[in-house]
């Protein structure tokens, strides 16, 4: 397998976790309650569109590239208590960020260094996610 068919089986793998974190935004929004967690839905919801948005921007990217954008969703992590919800975001957001730190090394490695820069971008949007999530746990640092 030569290696822009890795590229392109990894990208597959963060899109099915675009998805993924969607879905979970969405009903950890619905789920998280309390007075100290209103300004935080509303975050939760943003997330939710920007996930969005990368996964069209990686299943563009993936045809573009010959492959064939996946349509397998990861898994999704929930809990009746709030602060492990967000737990379970931030931890899903500090794997998405290595996930696209590898894959921007990779994408230049190969000399795609404009699917580098829209890995980038992408990465920069999942890092404010991690700060987001930090602050919202009343974390200085949870990596
Ligand atoms: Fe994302
Ligand atoms: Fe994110």
């Amino acid at each position: 397998m030569g290696s822009l068919d890795q590229f392109i089986k990894l990208m597959n793998v963060a899109l099915s976790w675009e998805y993924a974190a969607m879905i979970q935004y969405i009903q950890h929004a619905s789920m998280l309650t309390g007075p100290e967690y209103v300004a935080v839905i509303d975050e939760e919801l943003q997330h939710a569109q920007e996930e969005f948005n990368h996964a069209v921007r990686l299943s563009d990217k993936i045809q573009h590239l010959g492959g064939i954008p996946t349509v397998v969703v990861a898994e999704v992590k929930t809990s009746l208590d709030n602060a492990e919800m967000l737990r379970q975001d931030l931890q899903a957001e500090i794997d998405a960020l290595n996930r696209y730190r590898k894959l921007v090394e990779m994408a230049e490695a190969m000399h795609l260094y404009d699917v580098g820069q829209m890995l980038r971008e992408i990465a920069l949007v999942e890092e404010d996610h991690v700060i987001n999530l930090e602050k919202a746990l009343g974390i200085l640092r949870a990596r």
